[in-house]
């Protein structure tokens, strides 16, 4: 897909790696914009500064209500054109494990994957009537292996990238496109603020590779969507941990559980 004169939405797009595709989606051409956030002001700061580039809306939405997302759709039908790419990316994190409170999964569960599902539900069937249309998800490099000190964060994300699997096998005839990002660290809020770098699942991903910048991230969606390629993965190098993972899980988890004790340690020690 060739974003030039298309019509976008991103969710969770008033911040990091959703701000960082609606900058880089509004410079490629994008013939509207929508960016949609829970955060009112966030949305309209972002779509006011993309707004000389493209027809932006600030659609203030909280993808883990049903409703709001179908108006979200409907308004950018309406005020801007049928919707070529939807961005389903935002996301929360939560650190912890099984003690995490049920509240807490749930929350995590609707943000991380029900939206999604709820995305697909009210694009697919349009899409599907006007012979195709692409659905981008943000999981996660922790969808694909995991994320230590964060289990809500692992099971959603998998959760994610196996709805995103789902879609691309199910709807393909119908001319459905869905490509799934897998990133690992990003320099964003959530990274920094939420699984803090100070707790051991924020140094987990602070060592597990290179931090790269939003903008980076952008720039793997658009090369990915260009060349219509389901996995989007900034940190290349996630490709070799899922084949180590799949030749020998095993020796995977031997490492993980190595790594998860020298974390947990240094956390503990300080
Ligand atoms: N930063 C990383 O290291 C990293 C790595 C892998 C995947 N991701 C994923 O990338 C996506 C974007 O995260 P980010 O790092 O840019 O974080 P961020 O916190 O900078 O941005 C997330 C945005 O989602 C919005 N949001 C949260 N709940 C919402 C809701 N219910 N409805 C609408 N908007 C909501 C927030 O207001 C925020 O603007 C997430 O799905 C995240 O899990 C991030």
């Amino acid at each position: 897909m060739q974003l030039h004169g298309k019509v976008a939405v991103v969710t969770g797009g008033a911040s990091g790696i959703g701000k960082a595709l609606c900058e880089r989606f509004a410079a490629e051409g994008v013939a509207g914009l929508a960016v949609a956030d829970i955060d009112r002001g966030g949305c309209e700061a972002v779509a006011a500064r993309v707004a000389p580039a493209t027809r932006a809306l600030a659609v203030p939405t909280d993808v883990t209500d049903e409703r709001q997302v179908l108006a979200l759709v409907d308004r950018v039908e309406a005020e801007l054109g049928p919707v070529d790419l939807f961005c389903s990316n935002a996301g929360i994190a939560v650190a912890g494990g099984v003690e995490v409170a049920d509240a807490t999964w749930e929350r995590i569960w609707a943000v991380n994957v029900m939206a999604h599902v709820y995305a697909a539900r009210a694009l697919v069937p349009r899409m599907a009537a006007r012979g195709g249309g692409y659905l981008l998800q943000t999981a996660s490099a922790a969808g694909l292996l995991t994320n230590l000190g964060a289990a809500p964060y692992a099971v959603t994300k998998h959760a994610a990238v196996a709805l995103a699997e789902w879609l691309s096998i199910t709807h393909a005839e119908q001319g459905i496109k869905v490509s799934c990002l897998c990133p690992q660290g990003v320099r964003t809020p959530l990274l920094l603020g939420g699984l803090d770098a100070a707790e051991p699942a924020g140094s987990a991903v602070l060592a597990g590779g290179a931090m790269k910048e939003p903008e980076e991230v952008a720039q793997a969606v658009v090369e990915a969507l260009a060349e219509e390629r389901f996995f989007v993965l900034p940190h290349p190098e996630v490709a070799d941990y899922v084949r180590h993972k799949a030749e020998d899980p095993e020796r995977w988890l031997a490492g993980m559980r190595r790594l998860w004790r020298r974390l947990s340690g240094d956390a503990l020690t300080g």
